[in-house]
């Protein structure tokens, strides 16, 4: 009996050695298990039978069926860990991340294109000495009209129709105003420019918004002439636009300024466009600002920023830089 026993522990033995190599999955081996360590399994089914042997020989045979059992019971677990290693590497590679990938860009916006500009305009500037100077969006008539020797009925003021917002309160239509606050609280020389936003009752089209920007310069000092103004503008658009650009004066009309011009600007041969008015300041200005007309002479002028921005990056329409669609904004 005990020899049976002998074989069969061999047998049990051998074929646990040719199938545990082929084991890949958890579900495998589970079978396996369960074909030798069961309920009903090879080994449980021989300890069954050791109850039928003689006593002399039953001790012998369990010790034979104790190791097997052990022996398989041991393989099984260091098989499921190999199964499990295994598994976990292939997760590990399925999963890993290539760190040598490019990233995703998330883009960081840009300055809007009017921002460009008047940053670009006002580093000009300041490059030449002018100091940046700014006044408040809302103006009182005497700011934005009287000082600026523009009298209550004068027919000029229909140019600056604005919105009214209280008795002798409006939104400025220029930044013509910080030229007399600025002259009102210094002495001469003065030498400043003020971007700002300004407000006029326009309806709007491809050229007119009722909010828009403007860059108002002025310089006052003794013995400037219209040439310095010339130069100054002639300088500014060679560095703003770029060269290869003509540039002409035609007389034009400000209250505030006299003589008074109308600057175009062209490139070769094409058409002549309006980039600004200027002039050398009305000795009235000077006067209600408590400046000697005998004693200094001073030139302005006052650009519109969107102006600026259209001719430089060919837009067709003024409208494009409010509406704040993205596709347009972030191509500059
Ligand atoms: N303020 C004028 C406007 O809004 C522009 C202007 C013209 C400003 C002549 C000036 C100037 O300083 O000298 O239309």
């Amino acid at each position: 009996m005990y020899d049976q026993i002998e074989r069969k522990v061999a047998e049990i033995r051998a074929e646990w050695e040719k199938v545990c190599t082929g084991v890949n999955t958890p579900q495998e081996l589970e079978e396996l298990r369960v074909r030798f360590l069961g309920r009903k399994g090879y080994i449980p089914r021989l300890f069954a039978v050791l109850r039928e042997l003689p006593p002399q020989e039953r001790a012998a045979a369990g010790k034979l069926l104790n190791s097997l059992r052990e022996e398989i019971q041991r393989e099984l677990e260091a098989l499921k860990e190999k199964i499990a290693a295994k598994a976990e590497a292939e997760r590990l590679k399925r999963e890993a991340h290539d760190f040598t990938l490019p990233g995703t860009w998330r883009g960081v916006g840009t300055l809007h294109p009017l921002t460009q500009v008047r940053l670009e305009i006002e580093r000009i500037f300041m490059e030449m000495g002018f100091d940046v100077a700014s006044g408040p969006e809302v103006e009182t008539d005497y700011y934005n009209f009287e000082a600026l020797n523009i009298p209550q009925d004068h027919p000029a003021r229909d140019e600056w129709d604005s919105f009214y917002i209280g008795e002798g309160l409006l939104l400025r239509t220029h930044t013509s105003p910080v030229q007399i606050r600025v002259m009102k609280s210094r002495k001469p020389p003065v030498r400043i420019i003020c971007p700002g936003r300004c407000y006029r009752r326009d309806n709007p089209d491809a050229t007119h918004f009722p909010v828009f920007h403007q860059v108002e310069l002025l310089w006052v000092e003794r013995g400037l002439t219209m040439a310095h103004l010339k130069w100054i503008i002639e300088e500014f658009v060679r560095q703003f636009f770029g060269p290869g650009y003509e540039m002409r004066f035609s007389a034009d009309f400000f209250p505030f300024t006299e003589p008074s011009a109308q600057v175009h600007i062209r490139r070769k041969d094409g058409p002549w466009l309006e980039i600004m008015g200027a002039g050398m300041v009305d000795p009235a200005v000077f006067e209600e600002v408590g400046y000697d007309p005998e004693e200094v002479t001073g030139f302005a002028f006052g650009l519109g920023i969107e102006r600026m921005a259209m001719l430089k990056y060919g837009i067709d329409d003024i409208r494009l830089f409010f509406q704040n669609n993205i596709r347009f904004l972030e191509q500059f």
